[in-house]
């Protein structure tokens, strides 16, 4: 079972998992992936299928990260704007960008036809709307933006959603799927192609490169290979210097029952942060995914205050019978508004990819092409606009300098604030607190049956100290987002080792 938080994502629910064996012995391959998410699977598949001996890492599930998390978008826009990303790169650079995106959708769409996937997808439009009249211009200028672009769009007024939208600009031929039934058939193509995949594996470390192998140490024995991916989606394992690259988010998701008649479509608005709206499966349309609320993960002390407020948002606009599912997870946003993908500088044999934003999806099948294509040696057009050793000034990045600000903060405020709570008898059952106990801060969860769980609160990564988050039930690091379960286990992010426990009868 996938549990990647308390709070279990739609598509899980949907979805019987096939599991997949632990490693349990040193192996050698041509090349080793770390992470079975989209871009994990797309790569290591298409390497197979190229005649690449293949081994494929997954720390818990396939698809237990963000994609079996995520809302299944597929689209050639990017935040924060196709606007934006003009302005940034200059229009001959962000056509490459929105080309490389509708390549990778269309790569999505052939690969659920020829390995047949059973994952709902389906080509509608997407619309970007605003509800108020301030709100217009945005509208019109992204619409310039998309057709400078060479997007098949439009405006238009009033319609599609069932409240008051005073303009919308809509883009043809945009798609949505299921996306862990979608990797989950990425993965038993990989398998039936005689790739390996091992879960419940956690690469721990990567050693340098000798002669013509580099040596990923794991949970389970040594993967010994030419080439390195790095897919774990967060800037992993210390190899990729994050700041002040990359910083991480969260993003909460509502499965809401309506009574109202939705046309099948993406819908996302100009609020900020933007909220995100399509139909589940073709065979629930009156149920919607409705994502928003996103904040730099620890920059909230409620986390289930984010769900209130979505959830206020879907009730004002919609007639809602039911609220059916909640969840939340995380994702790592770039510096200029760009992921990263390709070689790790300096580290000659492993590649990354990671600053996808709310995109990723897309950018994770792209990753594919993209970093399989340095693997066997082929040029790729797209290679040098998203490759990490880039340069490009962080002009109109204002949201990373927010989220970096965040991260300092943290890396200097957080050893020197005061306990949550002053005693372990403060901490509620289900929740966990910061208690400062003899000059020591200790992370400090009560499950519900009352058992107590002491822990070093200083994320293994680089130190910072973790937060509870009260929706999730995790500790979180707001640094570089590494994220433990509430009994201290790693589940996301770049650590690679759990918290340290502490003896609780000598910190009572
Ligand atoms: C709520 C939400 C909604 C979103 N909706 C959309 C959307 O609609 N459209 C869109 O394009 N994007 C969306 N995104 C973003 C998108 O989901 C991600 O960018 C994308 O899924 C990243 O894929 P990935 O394969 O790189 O990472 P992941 O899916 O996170 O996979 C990485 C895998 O690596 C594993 N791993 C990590 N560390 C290790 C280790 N040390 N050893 C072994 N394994 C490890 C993890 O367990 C995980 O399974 C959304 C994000 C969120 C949070
Ligand atoms: S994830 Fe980097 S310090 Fe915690």
């Amino acid at each position: 079972m996938i549990s990647s938080g308390r709070n279990r994502a739609y598509w899980e629910q949907r979805l019987r998992q096939q599991e997949y064996p632990t490693l349990e012995a040193d192996t050698h391959v041509d090349v080793v992936v770390v992470g079975a998410g989209i871009t994990g699977l797309s790569t290591a598949l298409r390497l197979q299928r190229e005649g690449r001996r293949v081994a494929v890492l997954e720390l818990n599930r396939i698809g237990s990260g963000t994609t079996g998390h995520s809302t299944g978008h597929l689209d050639a826009h990017v935040e924060p704007s196709l606007d934006n990303l003009i302005h940034q790169l200059g229009r001959a650079q962000a056509r490459l960008v929105v080309e490389s995106r509708l390549a990778a959708i269309d790569q999505v769409e052939r690969n659920c036809r020829e390995l047949s996937i059973d994952c709902d997808f389906q080509r509608i439009p997407a619309y970007y709307y605003c509800e108020t009249a301030e709100g217009r211009e945005q509208v019109t200028r992204e619409l310039a933006a998309a057709q400078r672009l060479g997007l098949r769009s439009e405006l238009r007024n009033g319609d599609p959603l069932p409240f008051t939208i005073e303009l919308s600009l809509r883009l043809a031929r945009q798609a949505r799927f299921s996306p862990l039934a979608y990797v989950q058939g990425l993965a038993k193509a990989f398998v039936e192609a005689d790739g390996l995949l091992f879960e419940q594996t956690r690469a721990e470390n990567i050693e340098g490169r000798s002669g013509q192998t580099c040596e990923v140490k794991t949970s389970g024995g040594i993967v010994t290979a030419h080439d390195v991916i790095l897919a774990g989606h967060s800037p992993m394992l210390g190899l990729f210097s994050t700041e002040p690259r990359v910083y991480p988010q969260q993003s909460y998701v509502l499965g809401v029952r309506v009574a109202d008649d939705v046309p099948d479509a993406l819908y996302w608005d100009t609020d900020e942060p933007y909220h995100y709206t399509r139909l589940a499966m073709s065979d629930e349309p009156d149920l919607l995914i409705i994502g928003g609320e996103d904040h730099p993960t620890g920059s909230v002390d409620n986390e289930q205050a984010s769900f209130n407020a979505l959830e206020q948002y879907a009730y004002e606009r919609y007639d809602v019978k039911q609220i059916e599912q909640r969840w939340s997870h995380e994702l790592w946003v770039s510096a200029d508004g760009l992921p990263y993908i390709g070689e790790v500088p300096g580290m000659e044999g492993v590649q990354i990819a990671t600053g996808f934003a709310g995109d990723g999806l897309t950018y994770g099948s792209l990753a594919g092409q993209l970093l399989s294509d340095a693997v066997l040696g082929k040029e790729n057009p797209w290679a040098g606009i998203y490759t990490p050793s880039r340069v490009r000034p962080l002009a109109s990045a204002k949201k990373m300098t927010a989220g970096v600000l965040h991260i300092a903060r943290h890396f200097v405020g957080d050893r020197l604030a005061g306990g949550e709570v002053d005693s372990i008898e403060d901490v509620p059952p289900g929740e966990g607190r910061l208690v400062q106990i003899n000059g020591e801060k200790l992370a400090v969860y009560r499950d519900d049956r009352d058992r107590v769980r002491a822990m070093s609160p200083v994320c293994q990564h680089r130190g910072c100290l973790v937060q509870w988050n009260n929706a999730e039930r995790t500790w979180d690091c707001p640094c570089h987002g590494g994220r433990y379960d509430a009994q201290g286990r790693v589940i996301m992010g770049p650590p690679t080792s759990d918290l340290p426990v502490r003896d609780v009868r000598a910190a009572k």
